[in-house]
């Protein structure tokens, strides 16, 4: 079926894992669709589906982790038209890297996307990155707090409280708290744009990832999680897509530098509640 392909209202989707494909369902129809990924076998099959159901999008290999690799995906973006909306969800977890891929990919990869796409900003434009609620259990010192925010981005992995070869659950951890402060930091530079950024901190989210760390080692203390939380639930890809629409629409105009927490009301239980019953 052909496709009108305007050369206005740019949204990108960055990962097409389990949250990107319910993002970028949620957020595409009647724009132009930028989708990114490390797997062209994956990308190419989302691409199809999308086209499938009537989407207008074109699919662009990208590796977060690689800073020219983001930055022509944002030249591209800005080239196809005014970018509206960039949704970042690409990311690793626990069960399924080294503590040094999860600071290259999580943390690394979406200081990348944060300034790669600030030249590409414009009034109305609304980043999302996805951090974690991981990132709410951290308790870091003053001076990484500090780093995590604020360093070069070429210095960002180069700090002592930033271990390359740690317990990838402590990696994690630091990243997503990372993501957040990242975000936060940036909040007036993409201002001067017109610009906003948030991040959106997920629980436990029925994914291919969610999947793989409920089966991982820590499987049995994330459903403990679950049944302890307000929710009593994992939540599902679409949960995250309404935050998300809810981010970078115009509803949340004056929300920027911040972070929303989509958990079920998993942290605050562990903070407040001991047992099931309390
Ligand atoms: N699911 C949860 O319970 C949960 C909870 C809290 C936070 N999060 C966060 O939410 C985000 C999305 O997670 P998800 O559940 O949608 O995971 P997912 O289904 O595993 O999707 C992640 C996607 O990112 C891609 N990716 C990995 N490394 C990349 C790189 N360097 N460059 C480009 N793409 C890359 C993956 O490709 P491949 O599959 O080919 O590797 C995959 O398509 C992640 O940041 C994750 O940390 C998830």
């Amino acid at each position: 079926m052909s496709q009108r392909i305007g050369t206005h209202d740019v949204v990108v989707v960055i990962g097409t894992g389990g949250m990107g494909l319910a993002v970028a369902r949620r957020l595409a129809a009647g724009r132009r669709l930028l989708l990114a990924d490390w797997s062209a076998d994956g990308l190419g099959a989302a691409v199809s589906a999308l086209r499938g159901e009537g989407h207008a999008v074109e699919g662009h290999t990208v590796d977060v982790s690689q800073r020219d690799s983001v930055e022509k995906l944002a030249a591209a973006a800005g080239a196809a038209g005014r970018v509206d909306a960039v949704i970042h969800t690409a990311g690793v977890s626990p069960v399924m890297a080294t503590a040094r891929q999860i600071y290259e990919v999580d943390l690394l990869g979406t200081a990348h996307v944060v300034d790669a796409f600030l030249p590409a900003a414009s009034p109305g434009t609304s980043l999302v990155c996805v951090a974690s609620m991981a990132g709410h259990f951290a308790s870091l010192p003053a001076d990484v707090e500090r780093h995590l925010a604020t360093a070069p981005t070429e210095e960002l992995l180069h700090h002592k409280g930033i271990d390359l070869d740690g317990e990838p659950a402590l990696a994690y951890v630091v990243a997503k708290r990372g993501n957040q402060l990242r975000v936060q930091a940036a909040a007036r530079a993409w201002g001067g744009r017109g610009a906003r950024l948030n991040t959106v901190s997920p629980g436990v989210i029925s994914t291919p990832m969610g999947a793989q760390e409920l089966q991982g080692a820590a499987g049995a203390h994330i459903q403990a999680m679950v049944e302890l939380s307000g929710a009593r639930r994992v939540g599902t890809a679409d949960d995250i897509a309404s935050a998300a629409a809810f981010l970078a629409g115009p509803e949340s105009s004056f929300i920027t530098g911040n972070d929303l927490l989509v958990d079920g009301g998993a942290v605050s239980a562990q903070r407040w509640n001991t047992t099931p019953s309390a």
